[in-house]
């Protein structure tokens, strides 16, 4: 739990956070969900809760909208804790899983329910709900009923409900899981677009790696209803501590390694890390990405070895390798050079992982 805070990341220090989490537990029916979670985020900040499915993701956002009361722990939205103040005076934007229109109203009627709840006047809502048709890339669709929309477009609609109010906060649970992957992809860069642009901060629930890193300015990864690593999505890609973090942000060769003063050995492996040379007898997990391992490298080139070609299969853009290492598995993956062959299974070829790509783990 300490390492999630180790070299706090802007918004977890930031004096002035838009939504701050200290403690937060919640049980159902006896069994602890969520274990003291820490989090802050900044203002104009886009954070994102990563994690494999029942780790906790959807009770946090519901503690903080206040659709469910936490049993411990203290939830701050701009300074003020707000356990008891009820949902709709959070002052808050939410998306869900499932858009969550109001059927029997138009377009236009459920963007303008927020400000009509405000007792805004109809022409200052007429205005505020063009602007963000126009925002979300909507424009025209005033009269339609949601019915009449696709996926994509009632997302967007339910967008422009949550954001209609200036909430400084917009909490998003798996928006875009409904939508097909091309669909998905668009989706994310006009959230991304739309937040940017009004600079509101945005609590982003989701299982999938790709939207997180590519969303993200932080990244909390959770697991069993604790935050295991937070940071940018740089920093948990290539350092993720932890062999969890590493296996579900991506494709990993995993190895125990022992140090023998100047390298970690695994069977034939000796690989020594960008960091620090390990003191003997230090017992540790490494790891590293296909992407980062070179076949066929210069002669000098550290961290080699000799593996077999077990298989190499051609995925377009890249190939995809596995190499046996005197027992280990490693993986590979290959840009597909244009007009290159491919590596021949049962051919043996030097591959060679940089020190840098070398991840250190702890278990
Ligand atoms: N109302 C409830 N009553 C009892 N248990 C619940 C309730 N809501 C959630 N849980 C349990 O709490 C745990 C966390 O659930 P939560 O919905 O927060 O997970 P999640 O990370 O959002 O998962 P998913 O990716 O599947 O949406 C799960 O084990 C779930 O079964
Ligand atoms: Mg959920």
């Amino acid at each position: 739990m300490k390492s999630a805070e180790e070299g706090a990341a802007p918004g977890v220090t930031a004096p002035d956070p838009i939504l701050r989490l200290e403690g937060l537990a919640k049980s159902f029916q006896g069994q602890r969900v969520l274990h003291g979670l820490d989090i802050a985020i900044g203002r104009g900040e886009f954070v994102t809760l990563l994690g494999p499915s029942g780790c906790g993701k959807t009770t946090t956002l519901n503690l903080v909208a206040g659709l469910l009361a936490a049993d411990e722990g203290s939830i701050r939205l701009r300074g003020a804790v707000v356990n008891d103040v009820p949902p709709q005076r959070r002052r808050l934007g939410m998306v869900f899983q499932s858009y969550a229109l109001f059927p029997h109203m138009t377009v236009a009627e459920n963007i303008a329910y927020g400000l009509e709840v405000q007792r805004m006047p109809s022409r200052d809502i007429a205005h505020r709900v063009g602007a963000m048709l126009d925002l979300v890339r909507l424009p025209g669709v005033e009269r339609k009923f949601p019915s009449q929309l696709s996926g994509g477009m009632q997302q967007r609609v339910a967008l422009a409900r949550a954001l209609v109010t200036e909430p400084d906060l917009l909490l998003l649970d798996e928006p875009l899981s409904n939508l097909d992957a091309a669909l998905r992809r668009e989706m994310q860069q006009e959230i991304k677009r739309i937040q940017t642009a009004l600079g509101v901060a945005t609590l982003l629930v989701t299982h999938s790696q790709e939207e997180a890193l590519t969303m993200s300015d932080r990244i909390a990864v959770m697991r069993g209803g604790r935050i295991e690593r937070l940071g940018t999505p740089l920093e948990v890609w290539r350092d993720p501590r932890t062999r969890f973090v590493c296996t579900f942000l991506g494709d990993a060769t995993v190895l125990e390694a022992v140090s023998d003063g100047t390298a970690f050995v695994a069977g034939p492996l000796h690989l020594t890390p960008a960091s620090s040379a390990p003191a003997a007898d230090t017992r540790r997990t490494l790891a590293f990405r296909p992407e980062h391992v070179r076949l066929d490298p210069p002669a000098d080139a550290p961290n080699a070895a000799l593996g077999l070609v077990r298989e190499a299969s051609f995925r377009g853009a890249h190939v995809a390798c596995l190499l046996d290492c005197e027992g280990l598995a490693i993986q590979a993956v290959l840009p597909a050079d244009p007009g290159g062959r491919l590596p021949q299974p049962g051919t043996p070829h030097r591959f060679a992982i940089p020190p840098d790509a070398v991840m250190l783990l702890d278990d």
